[in-house]
């Protein structure tokens, strides 16, 4: 490799928070398909954040990710990380400082925890010290013992375990930029939960730069700093923020996407102190409470499922600042309780 082009990949690897990433007119024509993969996509994606490609099966978000660590090479356009284009850079160097989280897992079935996780820093020829502190490190980020896993084969592990360990295994060179497509897609709805709720905690201490691509609206709103909604040919309906998609989508096709019961949906964004809470005498004592870092779906899901009128709502103390019922939800979302009317045939 030039030598420019090494100095090029060492200050793209050197920078391990996030990086800029520029996608100009990308387009992917596979050979003999009538039309074309993805075509002329333009965007750009800050230092740091976290954007979520959501679209219907096809619609071509796998094709435009492999693009960036170009698993697939574009038939057209450019794409740069850091101002540094990607197809100037030798690819299987570059892909080794862009972690890469796919919903198949492809764990090494006959390595074990650690040798898996190991993989890149093996590759960057790092000691076996350094490889071996960094994999007890990821492991306990991603909240499995490394004394009980590390030496387990794939196959000894659960799906959503398997799954932290895909994610520890992309971190393992801290790279600056981090593409996941559908990680979360196989699990069960109550491990993707978890799964996303640790990806979210993990994602506040460590600012990579993250495309994350997902079928599932849900998702994209829970996680995204900024959702794009593709269409066929990775088309871009929409590129904003999940408050803004859910309040103005902009057209029919999103709307659709979205599905019904945006209100609820918005509820997942909006903190409980955002509500004008009620006084703390309303709640039953010694009931269900609502901590002040909640959403609003939070207390509505325990409103739900207590049937209680009002619950109290508590700080890190554990001390009730207040109280929290369905009205004062409604207040925030700006809308009237809506009132079913019986059908005639009812
Ligand atoms: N290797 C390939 N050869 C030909 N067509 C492909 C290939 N991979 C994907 N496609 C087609 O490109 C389109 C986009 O696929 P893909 O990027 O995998 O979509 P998504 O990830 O959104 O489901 C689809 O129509 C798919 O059939
Ligand atoms: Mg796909």
């Amino acid at each position: 490799m030039p030598k420019q082009l090494n100095t090029a990949l060492l200050q793209i690897a050197g920078k391990t928070s996030g990086a800029l990433i520029e996608l100009d007119s990308v387009t992917k024509q596979y050979p003999n398909q009538p039309v074309a993969a993805v075509q002329n996509f333009s965007m750009t994606v800050q230092p740091g954040e976290l954007i979520m490609f959501v679209g219907p099966s096809g619609c071509g978000k796998t094709t435009t990710m492999k693009m960036i660590n170009r698993i697939i090479e574009p038939t057209s356009g450019s794409i740069s990380i850091d101002g540094r284009d990607v197809l100037s850079l030798d690819p299987s160097e570059l892909r080794r400082h862009i972690g890469y989280v796919i919903q198949q897992i492809g764990l090494f079935p006959h390595m074990t925890i650690a040798e898996n996780i190991g993989v890149v820093p093996k590759l960057l020829n790092w000691s076996k010290e350094k490889t071996a502190d960094r994999v007890h490190e990821l492991l306990t980020t991603v909240g499995l013992e490394p004394g009980d896993f590390a030496h387990r084969y794939p196959k000894q592990l659960s799906g959503g375990q398997q799954q932290r360990v895909g994610v520890a295994r992309a971190l393992a060179a801290d790279p600056p930029v981090m593409l996941m497509d559908e990680p979360f897609g196989a699990t069960d709805p109550i491990t993707r939960e978890k799964l996303q709720a640790e990806f979210l905690r993990l994602q506040a201490s460590i600012g990579k730069t993250i495309i994350f691509v997902t079928h599932d609206f849900d998702e994209a709103v829970r996680l995204g700093d900024r959702i794009a909604v593709l269409s066929n040919r990775s088309q871009i309906e929409q590129f904003d923020t999940p408050a803004n998609i859910l309040a103005s989508p902009a057209n029919e096709y999103v709307s659709s996407f979205i599905g019904l019961g945006t209100a609820i949906k918005r509820l997942v964004l909006i903190p409980v102190t955002a509500a004008r809470l009620g006084p703390a005498s309303a709640a039953v004592a010694g009931g269900t409470t609502v901590r002040t870092t909640d959403s609003l779906r939070d207390a509505l899901d325990s409103l739900v499922l207590t049937g209680l009128p009002a619950l109290a709502v508590v700080d890190e103390l554990n001390k009730a600042v207040g109280s929290i019922s369905v009205d004062q939800i409604s207040a925030v979302l700006g809308a009237e309780v809506p009132i079913l009317t019986p059908t005639a045939e009812a």
